[in-house]
């Protein structure tokens, strides 16, 4: 049983070829007469609709379902709920506070489970960026993403994601907030080694893409006040898209803290993909679906 809990479950080869489903407007009807369920214990604007519209277009049902609603680990163990859903769904997704959450519905193994978003990773978003970028550049190879911001969920998933398309990775974060040693030893079993800037203009520099997500994220709320302070010096505006190249676009997950990690300028700027990078979270899901049910459990 194949599940997707971080976007290199997925090997190279098996990522290109979720890329093409994705780009395809014309998809089997893979999830004819079966549902899935979408777990969220996070709020979400993105993730929600582009699933439950990619599992329409397969043919399927989603139903949304909020973790208050069936109490996870409250009302029914973390096991029980994935077990009981497994009968009557082709597969699960599931945003989690803990990304053991998604490892217990995995260890369970009776349909596939798709991290919708954990604590760790974000792989779902990690495939609509990539696309976003091959629809923008084609061969990924050898092309710079730059992240400025926090090394979160997003900046993992999207590290991965970069070398397992042979992307190069440039990073900057304030002091505390980068990646850690556990996280680095990932990337670079992927082949790629991310590059680790003090200052931003350095990440930046040279860049194909640059790449911001909020300075605070769900579950950290506690922390914004700190981090306001923290990340000042890492917005993301027009003075710092300059020492990109000159072709170079930008990138946010969204939702956007306008004039915390990026400005309203370059938001809605000539360099910003930001609306058809959402979209793609739509073809990005379908075409992970579309060989998670169709071609991986083969
Ligand atoms: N980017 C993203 O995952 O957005 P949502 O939190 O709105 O789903
Ligand atoms: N890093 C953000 C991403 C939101 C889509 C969070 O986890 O809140």
């Amino acid at each position: 049983m194949r599940h997707i809990l971080e976007i290199d479950d997925l090997s190279s080869s098996e990522l290109g070829r979720v890329l093409d489903l994705a780009a395809s407007s014309d998809p089997a009807r893979v999830l004819t007469g079966k549902g899935m369920a979408l777990i969220f214990e996070k709020p979400s604007a993105r993730t929600r609709n582009s699933m439950e519209m990619a599992v329409v277009q397969l043919g399927g049902h989603p139903v949304y379902i909020s973790a208050n609603e069936i109490g996870l680990d409250t009302r029914e163990s973390v096991e029980d709920v994935t077990n009981t859903m497994a009968g009557f769904h082709a597969a699960i997704g599931a945003r989690v506070f803990r990304h053991s959450t998604v490892e217990r519905m995995a260890a369970v193994n009776r349909v596939p489970i798709v991290n919708l978003l954990s604590d760790q990773s974000h792989p779902m978003q990690a495939l609509a960026d990539l696309l976003t970028m091959r629809r923008e550049f084609g061969d990924l190879t050898d092309r710079t993403v730059a992240y400025v911001g926090d090394a979160n969920n997003v900046a993992r998933s999207l590290a991965l994601g970069a070398g397992l398309a042979g992307m190069n990775f440039h990073i900057s974060t304030p002091p505390g907030y980068g990646f850690n040693d556990a996280d680095l030893d990932h990337v670079r079993l992927t082949g790629l080694t991310p590059k680790i800037f003090d200052r931003p203009e350095d990440a930046v520099a040279g860049a194909d893409a640059v790449y911001t997500d909020a300075w605070t994220s769900m579950g950290q709320e506690e922390e914004s006040e700190q981090r306001r302070r923290d990340f000042e010096a890492f917005t993301v505006d027009d003075r710092l898209m300059e020492f990109a190249q000159a072709e170079a676009i930008f990138l946010h997950c969204l939702p956007a803290h306008r004039g915390e990690e990026a400005t309203d300028t370059v938001l809605d700027g000539p360099r910003s993909r930001i609306w058809v990078q959402a979209a793609n979270r739509m073809h990005a899901a379908r075409g992970l679906l579309s060989w998670l049910i169709n071609e991986a459990q083969e």
